[in-house]
């Protein structure tokens, strides 16, 4: 078996090792960047004088014959191929014979993996940030079509005050805003070109890593070469944005599967967006909310993997730097199809909005702008507190609608005091800046649809960028 390091060795590798080491089955995703930053390393040697004209245009139309094989399916695999430098660069010198063999002149795998899989990454954050902007939008739209449907807001899971629903579903797209600008960052992060480390220490070559960086759409270029071939940061910042989205959508899962229980009975999904039970005919199941929480312990074991992986490597590239490319195309996987799912099983899902507002009108919803009425009365808010307290104890001992008598009959209230258990009052009041109630959501839902509005242009123009390069 002919390696790229044979030179140096007798014998050839151990068929064990090899089955160890390989990366190619997972790495060939890599191979449109591996091409691209090739093209562009060529380049850098054409302007430095080590490739001559021919020898350049041979390389070129090579790696473009590559990327069609491996973009249509022919490209022939070979046993030696241990990951997708090694492949590239033996077809390259198959097909353009000596010219082929000064591809990797100046340049080592420690460069190349590293610049490929920044461009990949940067790309992906892209990719995930545009799936979650559907999802935003999805409950975007769906905070408009339920208008001033309320439903008991919780803490503790516990019947709190009333909150509009556009609220709650608000509450989880923002959230997945702040997640979109973290993917942003990491992909942001990753945007520095590692091309011209070479294998740790730069060239003796007259190569301009200033000016490849440019060529292949970098908007920066490494500082110091051992930081270039062993920083792995931006994997691990993109794993810890993508767990971070996880646990977001973990906990909108959690609250679907609660929803949708008979014990709740707030939403309903669609049949295309639920599941049945093998033996009990009746059910009718949320798989899609639970894998959206359930994928959330995978999502951080993978960042969790990459951080244990890093945190005893002495500089500067070691192997088990390969180690990095799993967990990041595996956690951009997972979260490339929980998104889309939770997109489609919101936006089909019946709201059941009389059983929200009936679960959200319970006297005792009332109790807190009962105190506030008394503070507006001049009471000490911690005295209304407790004279509130003791009524709430008191109508819990006689019986449901027993509160609003106990109101009526106490000289703290003022007569229109009643008029806070009117069904949905409670949530009317709220009215204060990022507030529950219809006035303050109104507000909220017209700077959030303009948060989208800015993150779609931000998201299409780094689509539009990333597609130049
Ligand atoms: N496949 C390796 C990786 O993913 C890249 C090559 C570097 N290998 C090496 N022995 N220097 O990190």
């Amino acid at each position: 078996m002919s390696t790229l390091w044979h030179g140096r060795f007798d014998d050839g590798p151990a068929p064990e090792l090899m089955a160890m080491s390989v990366s190619l089955p997972f790495d060939r995703r890599l191979a449109t960047d591996d091409v691209a930053g090739s093209k562009a390393h060529v380049r850098g040697l054409a302007r430095a004088g080590l490739l001559d004209a021919d020898e350049t245009d041979a390389v070129v139309a090579a790696l473009d014959q590559v990327a069609e094989e491996l973009a249509s399916g022919a490209f022939v695999f070979e046993p030696s191929d241990e990951d997708i430098h090694t492949a590239v660069e033996r077809r390259v010198t198959e097909l353009a014979g000596p010219a082929g063999a000064k591809l990797h002149t100046g340049r080592s795998r420690n460069d190349q993996v590293a610049t490929d899989l920044r461009r990949w990454t940067r790309r992906a954050m892209v990719e995930v940030g545009s799936a979650v902007a559907d999802l935003q939008t999805v409950l975007a739209a769906r905070a408009r079509d339920v208008g001033d449907a309320y439903l008991p807001g919780y803490t503790h899971l516990q019947r709190a005050q009333p909150v509009l629903l556009a609220h709650h579903l608000l509450a989880h797209a923002w959230a997945l805003g702040r997640d979109v600008e973290r993917l942003l960052a990491a992909g942001e992060r990753a945007d520095v070109c590692p091309l011209g480390a070479g294998a740790l220490a730069g060239s003796s070559l007259p190569l301009d890593p200033v000016a490849t960086a440019a060529d292949l759409g970098f908007s920066a270029v490494f500082d110091n070469s051992l930081d270039a071939v062993s920083d792995r940061d931006f994997v691990a910042e993109a794993l810890f944005a993508l767990s971070l989205l996880g646990v977001h959508l973990s906990r909108l899962g959690e609250e679907l599967v609660l929803f949708c229980s008979e014990e709740f009975g707030f939403v309903r999904l669609h049949d295309s967006w639920a599941t049945g039970s093998s033996m009990l005919p009746q059910k009718k199941n949320p798989d899609v909310a639970e894998l959206a929480r359930g994928k959330a312990g995978r999502l951080i074991g993978n960042l969790t993997g990459l951080l244990v992986t890093l945190k005893g490597l002495p500089l500067a590239y070691n192997r088990d730097l390969q180690e990095d490319k799993e967990p990041l195309f595996d956690s951009v996987d997972q979260v490339l199809a929980v998104l889309p799912a939770l997109s489609g099983l919101l936006a089909t899902a019946t709201f059941d909005t009389d059983r929200m507002a009936d679960a959200a009108s319970g006297e005792t919803t009332a109790a807190t702008d009962l105190a506030e009425h008394l503070v507006e009365r001049g009471v000490p808010f911690r005295d209304a507190h407790a004279v509130v307290g003791a009524l709430v104890r008191r109508s819990l001992e006689e019986g449901d609608g027993s509160l609003a008598d106990l109101v009526a009959d106490s000289e703290h209230f003022a007569a229109d005091a009643g008029d806070l258990f009117v069904r949905g009052a409670a949530v009317e009041r709220r009215r204060t800046h990022g507030g529950a109630g219809p006035v303050a959501v109104a507000e909220q839902l017209q700077r959030f649809e303009a948060h989208l509005d800015a993150e779609r242009a931000r998201l299409e123009a780094m689509v539009a960028t990333l597609s130049e390069g």
